[in-house]
């Protein structure tokens, strides 16, 4: 029985692992593009600085947030919703870089996700001990599309749990030029960040960018 040879092996392929049905990681992905990458990202942040938002339930989050595209997902004492209007500078959010989307684009594809055409990319900068507690990004308005995440910068835990909260997580660490894209049966599945460790990275210092693109309407 050939299949038995097969049996647990999640590679499938130089760079691309399996991490549940529907979820990829693609190491290294993004590194070809970094430069154009990062020189985007520079401008979108001139526009529209990071930000540490507030949680409906009134804690300042650790992480601070940006967006560029149609949509950014913004949170308050209101709740959690996307709005094609920053609120700190009352203007539309800086429009999603060409470079951006093609990239999310190229991934959502190697997850035998096509014609993927992102309206919001929230962008998260970690500093050390920042994180994300385990949640379902679900403010979306089909879960259709899948979800792009890159990740940038210094090195993170990412936590890919299942459908339910008590799931237990898988840990994996992302390194610099790693996108995860997770859709289809693992659209809704749980994921956070753990603290950060501190460190010094080439490029971007201290610090760990993630960008995530969503087809939020
Ligand atoms: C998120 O779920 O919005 C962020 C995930 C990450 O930073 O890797
Ligand atoms: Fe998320």
């Amino acid at each position: 029985m050939t299949a038995d040879l097969f049996e647990g092996v999640t590679d499938i392929g130089p760079s691309c692992e399996m991490m549940a049905e529907g979820a990829i990681l693609l190491r290294g992905f993004a590194k070809p593009v970094e430069d154009a990458l990062l020189a985007a990202l520079r401008e979108i942040v001139a526009q529209a600085p990071f930000r540490r938002m507030f949680t409906p339930g009134g804690h300042q989050m650790s992480v601070a947030m940006t967006n560029c595209g149609n949509l950014g997902w913004v949170t308050d004492r209101s709740g959690y919703r996307y709005d094609g209007i920053d609120p700190e500078s009352g203007k539309a959010w800086p429009a999603m870089p060409a470079p951006f989307r093609e990239l999310a684009q190229r991934a959502a594809e190697e997850g035998g996700f096509h014609g993927y055409s992102p309206d919001a990319c929230l962008i998260n900068r970690y500093e050390p001990g920042a994180k994300m507690s385990l949640h379902q990004d679900k403010d979306e308005k089909d879960f259709a599309a899948p979800i792009v995440s890159v990740s940038l910068g210094l090195p993170a835990v990412f936590m890919f749990g299942g459908a339910k909260r008590s799931d237990k997580p898988k840990r994996y660490r992302m390194e610099h030029g790693d996108v995860v894209v997770w859709g289809g049966p693992s659209r809704l599945f749980f994921h956070g960040v753990a603290p950060l460790a501190d460190g010094e990275h080439a490029v971007l210092g201290r610090r760990r960018i993630n960008l995530t693109f969503r087809r939020a309407r």
